[in-house]
């Protein structure tokens, strides 16, 4: 039976390398369905946490983790061996920036080396993970042919980026359309044969390399959006006008503009760094990508514009950063997820710290923040608040109670217009 028929009669295995964000909310779409799913990860913990059925990602009920896993259809391992019975193989790897910038895609190749000790003929490799164009076609198809197979004809390779938006509860990994380029046709057929029996909707280009681009432009398109935006958001406060007024009033535009807000800086693990997954590739073909650079500086360089607002709000109350009481409100990238990775609040609160504030931070999604000393939990109420010397709103959560923050907190900094509505004197806006 080829794959195609296997992938019909559902009697193909899949298997997803990468059980994080991306990879656990897709191994459970395609156990779902009836497809014996098993997932590697290098973590065992994360391993043993999916055969418990206990979710660790937010947009997994433990629920419907649990029907697959009972049913046998979904199991984790931290044995690569297990690809040998693999049909499809799905890598959802991290795909960080080295210090200087540059694409770090050690997680992927690490994962395709593992994929060579057991690859064999009619295997299926799909490449989730975000990256810059021609990864699939240069560092990927090498490895796999050097094992003496023909991709397209022995093996089949493509990309297909993932576009989840973590807490998005409308748009999930279920119903985001799935955007498929194989090395060559048939990669496309089959994988994107593969997504249709999971019942999702692919959306076929025609190489791998359209399909990395497509991911990149899209995060490209968020990140220069919000760079413009909080260009706008700097020059309204020098101009002395609201710009959340200005944004409210524009959107009301039915054609030609799209709201996109200013904040304290971006975050998570796609914004902030997939742009320059494309610059830097950019760069190799002698093409200089300026909006993307401009935006990054933007973007980037908000965190220091939040603590010099903050600055200026004590020092028009006579007091100073310095032996200042500050409470970070929200330390997770955006409202309602606890996922903290490349969060602005990092960056704020060193600021802060290297100013001489006391620091806290309250966030009802996270219990400690990893990666940064002296920044103790805030145990939010009425009296610790009033204790406050500046509050500020870096993420707004749905199940904050705000309106004790503004009853008792001395001054307070909304950087995402979290308050909109509210007027009160101890507030001040981005
Ligand atoms: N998080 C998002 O919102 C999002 C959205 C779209 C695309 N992406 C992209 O998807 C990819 C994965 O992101 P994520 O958020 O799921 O990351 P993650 O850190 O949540 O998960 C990655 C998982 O891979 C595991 N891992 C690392 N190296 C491994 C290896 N060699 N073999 C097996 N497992 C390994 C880790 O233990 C971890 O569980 C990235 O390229 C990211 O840019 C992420």
């Amino acid at each position: 039976m080829d794959l195609k028929d296997k992938l019909e009669s559902k009697k193909a295995v899949c298997s997803v390398i990468g059980l994080g964000y991306v990879g656990l909310p897709l191994a459970v779409e395609f156990a779902r369905v009836g497809l014996d799913t098993v997932g590697v990860d290098i973590s065992g913990e994360k391993v043993k946490l999916v055969n418990s059925a206990t979710s660790y990602i937010k947009d997994v009920k433990t629920s419907e983790l649990d029907k697959v896993v009972r049913k046998g259809k979904l199991r984790a391992t931290t044995d690569f061996s297990v690809l040998r019975e693999a049909d499809t193989i799905n890598i959802c790897v991290p795909t960080p920036l080295r210090k200087t910038k540059d694409p770090d895609i050690s997680y992927i190749v690490s994962a395709v080396k593992e994929i060579q000790k057991t690859l064999h003929e009619g295997q299926l490799i799909i490449l989730e993970s975000t990256t810059y164009p021609g990864t699939t076609d240069e560092v990927i198809l090498p490895l796999l042919e050097e094992m003496g197979f023909k991709v397209g004809r022995d093996i089949f390779l493509a990309f297909s980026p993932e576009r989840v938006d973590p807490g998005n509860e409308k748009y999930t990994t279920r119903n985001i359309p799935k955007v498929v380029g194989g090395v060559t046709p048939r990669c496309t057929e089959l994988a994107a044969k593969l997504y249709e029996t999971a019942r999702m909707n692919p959306v076929r280009v025609n190489s791998a390399r359209v399909a990395e681009t497509v991911k990149l432009l899209e995060n490209t398109f968020r990140s220069v959006n919000i760079g413009l935006v909080n260009e706008i958001a700097l020059m309204c406060h020098r101009m002395d006008i609201n710009v959340w007024e200005v944004i409210d009033a524009a959107a009301t535009k039915p054609f030609g503009f799209m709201p996109f807000y200013p904040g304290p800086g971006l975050g998570g693990h796609c914004i902030p760094i997939d742009p320059f997954y494309l610059s830097w590739k950019a760069k190799m073909s002698g093409f200089e990508a300026r909006f993307i650079e401009l935006s990054g500086m933007i973007n980037s360089e908000m965190p220091r514009h939040v603590v010099n607002r903050v600055s200026e709000a004590l020092n028009a109350r006579r007091k100073c950063i310095n032996g200042s009481n500050i409470l970070i409100m929200g330390v997770s990238y955006k409202e309602d997820i606890d996922d903290t990775r490349e969060s602005p609040a990092y960056d704020i609160i060193r600021l802060f710290q290297r100013r001489g504030a006391q620091v806290q931070y309250y966030d009802p999604y996270v219990n400690r923040l990893e990666g940064i000393d002296n920044v103790p939990v805030f145990e939010y109420g009425g009296k610790n608040l009033a204790r406050v010397d500046c509050a500020i709103i870096i993420t707004g959560h749905g199940n904050v109670d705000y309106q004790m923050l503004v009853k008792n907190c001395p001054l307070i900094f909304d950087a995402r217009n979290t308050l909109k509505g509210i007027e009160s004197g101890n507030i001040v806006r981005l």
